[in-house]
């Protein structure tokens, strides 16, 4: 059971944040007339307040709200009421606006379940997704134009499909000064597992020429002083031309140019998808031990390969030959792709830290994961070999989605670029001797074939040496870095 200040979102920012946030917006409104009416609008225990004191702002011009009627602020002068921010309606305007928001997502908030209608008409620009988003859309309707807005968030509007609207607006509406991705352990002392990022905006419509500072994920609190090579300055424009108006951070400009119009995507090299979700995996999916393999009455079943079975795996379910029979007393049983069924293709994780992509036999049938088909035989491995390299993963888990979800609806988002046919053939044949090796020996360590490929895939994107290094750091230390 979550207290009540968990559920509603409460989180304590630690001090060195807070205290870089603070600086940061003071230096970014020096220019407005002061005094500068600041607002904390889910103060909490009003540790942004104390901050802002301590920095020299005068406490009558500090507004703080919180709607948790417990929260009690005893800074004096401070203009502190109990207030649903998201509902409010300030007889003024703010110069700036600063906070640690409440992190809740639709399916986990009662606020929403009791609000709904309000909030999705009220919000109905951005989309109603996550109680964070709303906040820094609701900042930006109270803040003056050229006012500054500084929040940590979740770093789930980055690349998230929920949050195009979002980031849309954003690009549209303010300059975005900075965006850092704040350590990972960061709220784990208190017991909140969750990535952040640090969002500085400018309100008002963005110069064609506009730079952001974007800092790649922090090892440690070290705002002030980040390591260079983590820094990025990038021209706002590009955002926009990201597939979703994704937020890449750090990814070098020779990456992001591949996503820019590319000739083809992968959509147009595969076809497939997801395929059978029986609603009751217990009812329709057997274990190899819990059936006769060699019975042709089973068919084997893939559907989420795990780290260890990139390139080949045994079937670790089984389902039976007459499913479809069973199945229509079943109504969330559901079938999709089924064309593919029984093909020969490629079949790839769908939840976990790394993503990986796996030879699917012939014959057999599979889940809601993704599942690739193509033309022909050397396709199939060249894009077998594609998927399973560090840049693909870079590509995949920086650009496209940040999270472990990765659904065929973002692979097929990936850049392809159509390679030299000898170079085609070269890789597709690699491929092809890992996956009868495993076949053969489920043990066999495909290293140095892997690195091979790897090489190969950074030639046919034409990426730079130094690029390749980054690349291949990011995917060594994928847990640290994203
Ligand atoms: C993540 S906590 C942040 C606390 C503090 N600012 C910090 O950083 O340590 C979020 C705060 O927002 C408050 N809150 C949640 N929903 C709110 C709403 N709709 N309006 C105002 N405050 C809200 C919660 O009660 C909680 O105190």
């Amino acid at each position: 059971m979550l207290s009540y200040q968990r559920s509603m979102g409460q989180y304590e920012t630690p001090l060195s944040t807070v205290e870089y946030m603070v600086k940061t917006i003071l230096q970014e409104i020096k220019q407005t007339p002061q005094p500068a009416h600041i607002l904390d609008p889910s103060t909490g225990d009003g540790v942004f307040v104390r901050a802002l004191i301590e920095a020299g702002v005068d406490p009558t011009y500090i507004h703080a709200y919180d709607i948790d009627p417990n929260v009690s602020l005893d800074v004096p002068d401070v203009q502190f009421i109990h207030q649903d921010f998201l509902t409010s309606k300030p007889q003024q305007v703010f110069d700036a606006i600063i906070g640690n928001p409440p992190y809740k997502s639709i399916r986990h908030s009662d606020y929403f379940k009791k609000n709904k209608q309000d909030l999705e008409k009220n919000f109905k620009e951005i989309g109603v997704h996550n109680l964070y988003t709303l906040f820094i859309y609701k900042g930006l309707q109270l803040l003056k134009e050229g006012g500054v807005l500084c929040m940590i968030v979740q770093d789930s509007f980055l690349t998230n499909v929920h949050y195009t609207k979002f980031r849309q607006y954003l690009i549209d509406h303010t300059e975005i000064i900075e965006i850092i991705l704040a350590p990972r352990k960061l709220f784990h002392v208190g017991k909140a597992d969750v990535r952040t990022a640090i969002i500085t905006i400018r309100k008002g419509s963005p110069k064609p020429d506009h730079v952001m500072k974007l800092v790649d994920r922090l090892a440690a609190e070290e705002y002030n002083s980040p390591p260079a090579e983590r820094v990025q300055y990038l021209q706002q424009s590009y955002f926009r031309m990201m597939p979703g108006s994704n937020f890449a951070i750090n990814v070098p400009e020779e990456i992001l140019s591949l996503f820019i119009k590319p000739e083809f995507t992968l959509a147009d090299k595969v076809q497939g998808g997801t395929g059978i979700s029986t609603g009751n995996d217990k009812q329709f999916l057997f274990r190899p031990w819990e059936v006769n393999e060699d019975d042709e009455e089973w068919i084997p079943f893939y559907k989420n390969g795990g780290i260890r079975d990139r390139w080949y795996y045994e079937p670790k379910y089984y389902i039976h030959k007459n499913w479809e029979k069973y199945s229509r007393a079943v109504p969330k049983f559901t079938v999709r792709n089924q064309k593919f069924f029984f093909r020969e293709g490629i079949t790839c994780s769908s939840m976990g830290i790394d993503f990986q992509a796996s030879y699917l036999p012939k014959g057999s049938l599979f889940g809601v994961n993704t599942n690739l088909f193509t033309e022909n035989e050397e396709e199939l491995y060249y894009l077998l070999g594609l998927l399973n390299s560090n840049l693909t993963s870079y590509m995949l888990r920086k650009v496209l989605n940040r999270t472990n979800m990765i659904t065929s609806g973002y692979v097929k988002k990936l850049p392809f670029i159509e390679p030299d046919p000898p170079l085609k053939s070269c890789i597709s044949k690699q491929v092809k001797h890992i996956v009868s090796e495993k076949q053969k020996n489920l043990s066999y360590d495909p290293t140095i074939q892997q690195q091979n490929i790897d090489n190969s895939i950074f030639d046919v994107y034409r990426i730079s040496p130094s690029n390749r290094v980054h690349v291949n750091n990011f995917c060594e230390q994928l847990i640290e870095l994203l």
